[in-house]
């Protein structure tokens, strides 16, 4: 059995309505950051890592996003006539090769770990990725390819999870580790809880959005009850994990992250 990582998640369903009114009409990962949406720079950094099969949870409204990603036969002509090789160049770098991407719909807003589940049937007995667009990750080495590396080193067994020290009284924004052996850029992870108080969070230590998962996640997913905020979460199905004595592991990236989620990272991105 093949268990290198070679396909990836994106879950882009979310109705991005802390950047309304812009996403009224235009989805969140397709704004832009410079010269690229959103979008964009989660797939680049798949693609470093070694991805070949992009598998996008979407939702009413993204259409927007699958022409992106399509060829643009008429922009593309316009610019071969007048010979703008470098723009072409950028231009063919958007469109994905034919059957490397596939679009699966999250009807009801249920959770992240919902709509990782909605892709259950792409993903077949081999580990997987999952990109969360909304966090993008500056470093010298991509963070993805970073987390395979060590994954591969570690046996390419269990999950790992993408780790940062965050401030103690923000951790009610994130997926919290409970470290059983720390061992530097990686930790061994006893427990993990969705969004805990400060004050009932077991470490600072949080997860971004960057996961290598085992497809026996997806088994229970099929059977998740609804977690923190009254959703289905990939964190408590990742602990769950923990039980069935499957590793699961964290991993202090080199790099920097922004929050495209909110408007302040946004702008500091
Ligand atoms: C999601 C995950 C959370 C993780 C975070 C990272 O939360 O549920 O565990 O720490 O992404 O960005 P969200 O930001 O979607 O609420």
């Amino acid at each position: 059995m093949s268990r290198k990582v070679t396909k990836a998640i994106f879950p882009v369903a979310g109705l991005g309505t802390r950047f309304l009114p812009a996403t009224k009409s235009i989805p969140k990962e397709i704004m832009t950051l410079v010269d690229r949406p959103l979008i964009q720079y989660a797939i680049d950094e798949a693609r470093a890592a070694g991805i070949k099969e992009f598998i996008f949870v979407t939702s009413r409204g993204k259409s927007a996003l699958e022409d992106y990603f399509d060829s643009a036969p008429e922009l593309e002509a316009a610019l071969e006539q007048k010979g703008k090789t470098d723009l072409l160049e950028t231009l063919r770098q958007t469109s994905m090769e034919s059957g490397a991407i596939a679009y699966i719909r999250q009807q009801r807003p249920l959770g992240l770990g919902h709509a990782v589940w909605c892709a259950r049937r792409l993903i077949a007995d081999e580990p997987f990725a999952v990109i969360l667009p909304d966090d993008v990750i500056a470093a010298e080495t991509p963070c993805l390819q970073q987390m395979i590396e060590a994954y591969e080193g570690a046996g390419s067994k269990g999950c790992m999870v993408a780790a940062m020290e965050v401030p103690q009284e923000r951790t009610s924004s994130y997926g919290i580790l409970d470290v059983e052996e720390d061992m530097g850029a990686l930790v061994s992870v006893r427990k993990m809880v969705e969004k805990p108080k400060a004050e009932e969070a077991p470490s600072n230590l949080a997860v971004i959005g960057r996961y290598i998962l085992t497809p026996s996640v997806l088994d229970t997913l099929d059977a998740a009850d609804r977690g923190a905020g009254g959703e289905i979460q990939l964190t408590d199905a990742i602990a769950r994990e923990i039980e069935t004595t499957q590793n699961v592991y964290g991993f202090r990236f080199r790099g920097q992250r922004f929050d495209c989620g909110s408007k302040a990272g946004f702008l500091q991105a």
